[in-house]
């Protein structure tokens, strides 16, 4: 069974860049419902947990203190398969290789900093929606 909500993040380079209010837009556009949604600043700790499952990874270091470099926008988006619709959606983790007219193509500065996170998974999606979010946040 496929789930219906997955996490996003705007990282703190689009954030700085003005790409708040142009991602959002996007996201309403691909028919994704914002079930709840925070601007935040995560710790260097929280950035460390959030990416928890990349802890073995070369880029591990220079991911979490990215994150918490400056303020994120969170938000837990609803629609039918949401994890794959929004993986297609925002394009390949690489910018420079996102298929034209994605979040990641428009709005992504490099690898690193690419615009926006999407949960790669249903079982991760539930996992950082409740990183993010109580039930009392959600609508
Ligand atoms: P995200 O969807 O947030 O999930 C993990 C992140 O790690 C990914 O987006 C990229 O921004 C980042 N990432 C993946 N590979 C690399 C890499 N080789 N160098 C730096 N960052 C990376």
């Amino acid at each position: 069974m496929t789930g219906n909500i997955t996490l996003t993040m705007i990282k703190p380079m689009a954030v700085k860049k003005g790409f708040i209010g142009p991602i959002l837009h996007k996201i309403a556009e691909g028919g994704f419902r914002i079930v709840a949604m925070k601007y935040m600043k995560l710790t260097l700790e929280q950035a460390e947990k959030f990416y928890e499952v990349h802890r073995e990874r070369p880029f591990y270091q220079e991911l979490t203190e990215f994150m918490s470099s400056g303020p994120i926008i969170a938000a837990i988006l609803e629609k039918e398969n949401a994890v794959q619709a929004y993986r297609d959606y925002i394009g390949a983790t690489d910018p420079a290789k996102s298929e034209a007219g994605t979040i990641r193509a428009l709005y992504g500065t490099n690898l690193g900093m690419n615009a926006v996170h999407g949960s790669d998974s249903d079982d991760n999606a539930k996992v950082e929606a409740d990183f993010f979010f109580s039930s009392l946040e959600r609508f």
